[in-house]
């Protein structure tokens, strides 16, 4: 880990994680220029007052002269400063209308931002939660929406990161240079499980990624539903709200409510049954059990029908 860095490095350094995008050394470089003028001028006012502490004490020299004048020094001190805030402001620009620009080519994946996690579209129409999957080297645009609050998309290493606002798309671009798997982060505050609202990007070679696109519209018939079921409950993070503990969370535990009677906020009852859980996963707001609030968001068009059968497979065995 190196504690300074000049910018000849990608790796990680003590202020900064790995540079992963195109535009992550640009980025990095203008923040470095700002740290370096900026810890030059602390040291310089500080340093400075100090000396003149020193220098004008009463006891040694009496009074000042009246020198309240010198124009060198008043230019000096107002073209350096104009000077460097213009390389900040112009860099800054370039940079910014670079990162807000997305290349014509770019692939594009829909975004959706909800309590508390990530479902990413393809045009070749399925959706992944919580992973972006992308191949290296190729301009990826992301459309994104929100279903309830305000989120925010960041991933540190590609050095990009967009409000998610509800009511409009948001764009973000991004082309990453290496294979690997980086964070995502919520950056907004979105409610009780905003710190788990956690995602991976996956980057992948151009051939892998094709080869991933092939395999991954298509739904493994050979997992058994029960194995399915807790990779659906893992990969969608429903542990978020639904513990297989027994403890509550946000939401009704998993644990031992197959056949039993939920009781509803409306007064009515009903048995856990298939279809009562076919029901919570498309329609989560018809019915509310008494004692929590309806936050959840529904998995309709996300979850296909063998993953929703595997999911109530596995909650039958959680006894
Ligand atoms: Cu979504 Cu914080």
């Amino acid at each position: 880990m190196w504690l300074f860095s000049l910018n000849s490095t990608t790796t990680k350094t003590l202020w900064l994680p790995e540079q992963v995008s195109t535009f992550a050394h640009e980025v990095d470089s203008l923040f470095y220029f700002i740290l370096y003028w900026s810890i030059f001028f602390f040291i310089l006012v500080v340093v400075g007052t100090f000396y003149f502490t020193w220098k004008y004490k009463s006891r040694r020299k009496g009074l000042t002269s009246p020198l309240d004048h010198n124009t060198a020094l008043e230019i000096a001190w107002t073209i350096i400063p104009l000077l460097l805030t213009m390389v900040v402001f112009f860099w800054g620009a370039k940079t910014y209308l670079k990162m807000n620009i997305a290349p014509y080519n770019s692939m594009e994946v829909n975004v959706k931002a909800q309590k508390w996690f990530w479902t990413f579209t393809y045009k070749e129409g399925f959706t992944n939660t919580n992973e972006l999957v992308i191949p290296v080297n190729k301009p990826v645009k992301l459309i994104m929406e929100s279903q309830d609050v305000l989120h925010s998309f960041y991933i540190p290493d590609f050095r990009v990161k967009m409000d998610v606002i509800p009511n409009r798309y948001m764009m973000l671009w991004f082309e990453a240079t290496k294979v690997g798997q980086y964070d995502i982060f919520c950056t907004e505050y979105c409610g009780k499980s905003h710190s788990e609202m956690l995602g991976k990007v996956k980057v992948l070679s151009q051939s892998d990624y094709e080869e991933w696109l092939v395999t991954a519209n298509v739904v493994d018939e050979s997992i058994p539903l029960v194995d399915l079921g807790k990779m659906i409950y893992n990969k969608n993070a429903c542990y978020t709200c639904h513990s297989i503990d027994g403890s509550t969370v946000i939401g009704p535990s998993f644990k031992g409510i197959w056949g039993t009677t939920m009781k509803h906020v409306d007064g009515t009852t009903e048995l856990v049954d298939e279809n009562y859980i076919l029901e919570s996963i498309i329609e989560p707001q018809k019915k509310i059990v008494e004692g929590y609030q309806g936050v959840m968001p529904s998995y309709k068009g996300i979850l296909r029908d063998r993953e929703i059968q595997g999911v109530i497979e596995y909650i039958k065995l959680l006894k």
